[in-house]
């Protein structure tokens, strides 16, 4: 049989299907999404128990009544499900807040959709959840830079506490490293929007929070969100405020980037964030005002914009993630970070630090790591990049007796990456005496560097695609290594 015949059934269509829509009718119950589901008239036919829920009703007090006759407080414009009878079009992710029975004041995230046979409209289906929680959480988040902003009045001089970092806490000396910093201490001068992408984990953080200390802004506010935690919606409330009025329960509130005038916004994953909200922020960048969310009135800000993600903006570009025109906006200055296997030269340095930092964060005296384990960090390829670097270390130093990370205090993932590498171990045990936390790390890592070309270059029997591959750096990188090594290649 192949994968495109039906498979054989035991079902009796006629017997089973009273059982099958039981049975469906308690999964729907389950569920932590509200479900209702209205006939053309909209009339209600089910509603699951997480729905009765929300409204603090019970099913059979909706069940067979009209909408409009159970939830007085709407009409046929404001109910999402009447909406799409009318339209036959679906509505997503719309939010809704209302006063239930119990007089609670809920929030939903609607998606309602049209449901028909053959062609015919017979109904529509409601599937709701409940983000009341994470709507607190969004103004939570205001209040609290609310409460910073007014701490920080008169006091300007603390208003870079949540930019912790600055270029001297960027570790690295590979040419991309150094680049790079001078890239962006030239960035902090000005006020362009500036866009940092990299994989997770290379630091695109630590340089937004650096551009913003090293310039004019360092002393203003340095206001951070993610686009990806909330809704459109919230979202759109969070940046750039609400006006009483402006759909209900919404109260007067300033923004996000009302709050960080004369400062940083700093946009993590702007590539999560909605396209028509990517629009509102395009206005901002390009006009330096904004409107609350519900209001009328134009309000001035004077904001500098930091954007990051981990795509590469191209592709969030072509992906439809990114609008093409706030990708021109923010572009103007763009930080590429290149991944930790992409810049291998860092690596000891990066070691050295960590083991300082937890040394005197866990007041113990660690000196270095064994050989293998600077084999094994040297040539793993480190998916998690810098991050997963300092949780390799701050991990090996707790289970630490010793004044040595071996190869036993590595987490297992990383152990087995040895595996790659096993074969041509003993290549290295001359060059590495053991990596102490003293002495010349540079001159000790080209050595390295170089012996790992040369192998990798040997087994790959002089093809530099393949090279690259197995060493995993870009062939440009490769090329211009070999060429310094004077090695000519093969075949390409
Ligand atoms: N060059 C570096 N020098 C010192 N520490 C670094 C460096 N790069 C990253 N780190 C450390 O690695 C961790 C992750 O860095 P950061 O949060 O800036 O990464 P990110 O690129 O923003 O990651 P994500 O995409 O997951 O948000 C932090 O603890 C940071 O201090
Ligand atoms: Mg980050």
């Amino acid at each position: 049989m192949d994968a495109t015949s039906p498979r054989p059934s035991n079902l009796n269509i006629e017997n089973d299907s009273t059982e099958l829509l039981q049975n469906f009718h308690l999964i729907l119950d389950s569920i932590d999404e509200g479900i209702q589901v209205v006939d053309r008239s909209g009339v209600t036919v089910f509603y699951n128990r997480a729905a009765a829920n929300l409204d603090n009703l019970k099913p059979e007090e909706v069940v067979g009544k009209h909408i409009l006759e159970v939830f007085p407080s709407l009409c046929r414009e404001t109910s999402t499900l009447l909406q799409v009878l009318k339209t036959g079009q679906p509505v997503s992710n719309r939010e809704q807040t209302f006063m239930n029975y119990k007089g609670d004041t809920i929030t939903t995230i609607n998606s309602t959709l049209p449901v028909t046979v053959g062609g015919r409209l017979i109904g529509a289906v409601e599937v709701s959840r409940d983000i009341t929680l994470i709507q607190e959480m969004a103004h939570r988040i205001v209040d609290l830079q609310m409460e910073l902003f007014a701490k920080r009045e008169g006091r300007r001089d603390i208003g870079s506490d949540r930019a912790r970092y600055t270029f001297k806490d960027i570790i690295g000396e590979s040419e991309c490293i150094l680049d790079l910093k001078r890239k962006a201490a030239r960035a902090a001068g000005s006020m362009s929007a500036v866009l940092v992408h990299g994989e997770t984990g290379t630091g695109k953080e630590l340089f937004v929070q650096a551009i913003h200390n090293a310039g004019p802004r360092g002393k203003g506010p340095f206001i951070a969100q993610n686009c990806a935690a909330f809704p459109e919606g919230l979202l759109e409330g969070i940046l750039f405020g609400t006006t009483k009025g402006g759909f209900t329960g919404a109260c007067d509130r300033p923004g996000l980037f009302e709050l960080a005038d004369s400062g940083t916004m700093f946009l993590d994953e702007i590539d999560s964030m909605p396209s028509s909200l990517q629009a509102k922020l395009l206005r901002v960048l390009s006009e330096k005002r904004l409107r609350r969310v519900g209001d009328i009135k134009e309000r001035i800000v004077d904001v500098r914009v930091v954007a990051a993600m981990t795509r590469l903006p191209e592709e969030a570009v072509s992906l439809g993630l990114l609008r093409n025109d706030l990708y021109y906006r923010l572009n103007v200055i763009c930080l590429g970070i290149p991944p930790l296997r992409e810049r291998r030269r860092d690596i000891p340095l990066l070691i050295k630090h960590f083991i300082d930092k937890f040394n005197s964060q866990l007041i113990m005296s660690v000196k270095g790591v064994s050989q293998e384990v600077f084999q094994i960090f040297f040539t793993y390829d480190w998916p998690g990049n810098v991050r997963e670097l300092e949780h390799a270390i701050e991990g090996a130093m707790h289970m630490l007796d010793g004044d040595m990370i071996l190869l036993e205090h590595l987490p297992d993932h990383i152990k087995k990456s040895v595996s790659r590498w096993e074969d041509t171990s003993h290549q290295f045990d001359d060059i590495i005496q053991g990596i102490e936390l003293e002495g010349d790390f540079r001159e000790t890592v080209r050595e390295l560097e170089n012996n790992l070309i040369r192998r990798a270059f040997a087994k790959a029997e002089g093809n530099i695609s393949e090279t690259a591959r197995l060493l995993g750096i870009p062939r440009q990188t490769l090329q211009y290594r070999l060429k310094r090594l004077d090695m000519q290649p093969g075949n390409q």
